[in-house]
């Protein structure tokens, strides 16, 4: 099958699952996105996106004139790299000296297309296939502005280093705890704290190659506020 008409099957699959659900998916904690991805990068636009067609000839009945016919197979943006976190080998063409690419993403919401802006800029975490770089809702296409001061630290030096270890929501756990894994809960009140302030580290003092939470002040700032905040609504 060529690259086409495999992308052409997923996306008729993606249809016959719109029409029930759409793009579904809850966002995965930065360090389990930036250990999954072939590449993370901060980017800007160089211009608007657009939509890459592909053409087929369609016979349509009573004619023996084959039409053509386009359709979208995706939707690039030009961007501008501004720092590369982190880049697998790849047959992209991308090193770590590239100051611009292409990246991709589907053709609509329900395929979970990721809408970007220009003059913001964003963090991207994606896939690298067939010399092409895509990002999908599921993954990360945030506003840089969005991101704590705890994950840039992190993405420049901590999450590389422990890949071992991964954040996963309570709500998977089961019954047995795996250590090599840090529970957090996303719909309780300091569930924010865990997402955004804290990543999933080596515990060195573990024989079994434990994993732990990483403490430091703005996980413990985070969690006093939130704690605070509950005070006030029940005073
Ligand atoms: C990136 O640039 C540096 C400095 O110019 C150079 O030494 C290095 O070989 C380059 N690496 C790649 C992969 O192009
Ligand atoms: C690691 O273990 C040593 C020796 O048992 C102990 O002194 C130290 O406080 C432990 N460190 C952490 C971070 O738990």
């Amino acid at each position: 099958m060529s690259k086409y008409s495999i992308i052409l099957h997923i996306i008729i699959l993606f249809y016959i699952i719109d029409g029930i659900q759409g793009c579904s998916c809850s966002r995965p904690h930065l360090q389990n996105n930036f250990c999954n991805a072939d590449f993370v990068m901060k980017v800007r636009l160089r211009g608007e996106g657009e939509y890459q067609y592909k053409k087929t000839l369609v016979n349509v009945d009573g004619s023996s004139e084959p039409v053509e016919h386009r359709h979208p197979i995706g939707f690039i943006y030009n961007v501008k790299i501004l720092n590369i976190y982190k880049l697998n080998e790849n047959d992209a063409g991308l090193t770590i000296n590239s100051s611009a690419a292409v990246i991709h993403t589907p053709p609509n919401d329900g395929l979970c297309k990721v809408d970007l802006s220009i003059r913001t800029k964003y963090l991207v975490t994606g896939t690298i296939s067939d010399g092409e770089l895509w990002i999908y809702l599921c993954s990360w296409g945030t506003p840089w502005a969005w991101i704590t001061k705890s994950q840039k630290k992190y993405l420049k030096f901590t999450y590389a280093k422990n890949c071992d270890c991964k954040p996963m929501e309570d709500f998977y756990r089961g019954s047995t705890l795996d250590e090599s894994k840090c529970y957090w809960k996303s719909n309780s009140r300091h569930g924010e704290c865990y997402e955004r302030h804290t990543a999933c580290i080596i515990d060195k003092n573990s024989t079994t190659g434990g994993c732990k939470w990483h403490r430091n002040k703005r996980l413990r700032t985070c969690r006093a506020e939130k704690m605070d905040a509950l005070n006030s609504f029940f005073p």
